[in-house]
């Protein structure tokens, strides 16, 4: 009976002094694990003569109750406590604001493309997806474009290892794919898609950009409903007051040919370094539907005109933020891109 006396003591007071967790569980161990000592006090009732073990076995439950009871105390106290030291240390501001999760945007290129469908969607052209690998006979032939033919030379050329298909330098043999598919006219389309040329990459060209193509395609269809479509949508583009100036070009595939240019955005045609001290800025190549194209895309010339136009997109949203590099584009730098 002393002996249990002795333990109970000595367990409580190494109990009193342990003074974290970690102790706590190895007093726990010490006395209440498989070999511990307060089971083997237990299991000693055996050894007794038989007229003890009654009051020893009581003795030494009441024993055990005590200490498991000031254990389960000690350590509910001892973890409230570190609980309380953790809310001291890592107190929480609620009134703080909170943290806004990175959120992805379009690409500038998709968000002008956008703008650039739905300013055409609101003049009543319907948007069409003609293909990135082209053969040699779209990009160039129908677009009365032989080979050998000198203006081939103005794009240089992505070539497949299938002989023939190339990836497409404009978006300009989407307009064969057009007239071919819809019959009979009219056909009212831009054609928005990646392009790709065989160039040195600078800051004004990239060997992969994207390009609007327009079709109109009817009867009496004029240079005037060409010129006037151009003027609306460089107006709602660009702003309201917008010049637009038409010089005379060539291209293979129009009759007449022109480039479209309009008054600087940024000196409004005084001159300045945008526009290279012109007053003008070059917005896109359009013209006439060459009789030989119209007939390619199954079209009769006698009966039918149309007018076509080009442009790129990345060049129109680098007019309008005054980005000096189209390498930007594709660089796939985020500080430069989440700009926009
Ligand atoms: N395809 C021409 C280019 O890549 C741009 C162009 C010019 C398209 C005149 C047209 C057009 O439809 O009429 O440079």
């Amino acid at each position: 009976m002393s002996e249990l006396d002795s333990l109970k003591n000595r367990a409580l007071d190494q109990l009193g002094a342990c003074s974290d967790e970690s102790t706590l569980r190895n007093w726990n161990s010490q006395y209440f694990g498989k070999n511990g000592e307060m089971l083997a006090a237990l299991k000693k009732v055996s050894e007794l003569p038989p007229e003890s073990r009654k009051e020893y076995g009581q003795q030494a439950n009441i024993v055990k109750e005590q200490l498991s009871a000031s254990y389960e105390t000690a350590l509910k106290n001892c973890l409230e406590q570190a609980m309380l030291k953790s809310l001291e240390t890592e107190k929480l501001d609620i009134s703080l604001p909170g943290m806004v999760p990175p959120a992805g945007k379009l690409h500038l290129a998709t968000q002008t493309l956008r703008d650039i469908q739905s300013t055409f969607a609101e003049m009543g052209f319907q948007v069409f997806r003609s293909r990135e690998i082209e053969d040699d006979e779209f990009n160039f032939g129908l677009l009365n474009m032989p080979p050998h033919h000198p203006a081939r030379d103005m794009w240089d050329t992505f070539h497949t290892t299938d002989p023939g298909l190339i990836l497409r330098t404009h978006t300009s043999p989407g307009q064969i794919h057009v007239m071919r598919k819809f019959h009979p006219a009219p056909i009212r389309v831009i054609l928005p898609g990646m392009c790709y040329r065989y160039e040195a990459i600078t800051t004004r060209s990239e060997i992969m950009f994207h390009q609007v193509e327009g079709l109109v395609v009817g009867t009496n269809v004029s240079m005037t409903d060409l010129i006037g479509t151009i003027t609306a949508f460089t107006r709602k583009m660009f702003g309201d007051s917008r010049q637009v100036r038409i010089r005379s070009s060539y291209f293979p595939f129009t009759e007449p040919s022109i480039e479209v240019d309009m008054d600087c955005i940024v000196c409004g045609g005084k001159g300045c370094p945008l526009c290279k001290k012109t007053g003008w800025l070059e917005i896109m190549g359009a013209g006439m539907v060459h009789p030989e194209v119209m007939k390619n895309g199954g079209y009769d010339p006698a009966k039918y005109s149309g007018f076509a136009f080009g442009m790129g997109p990345e060049r129109i949203a680098m007019l309008r933020h005054a980005i000096e590099d189209i390498r930007e584009f594709w660089g796939n730098d985020l500080r430069f891109l989440s700009q926009f």
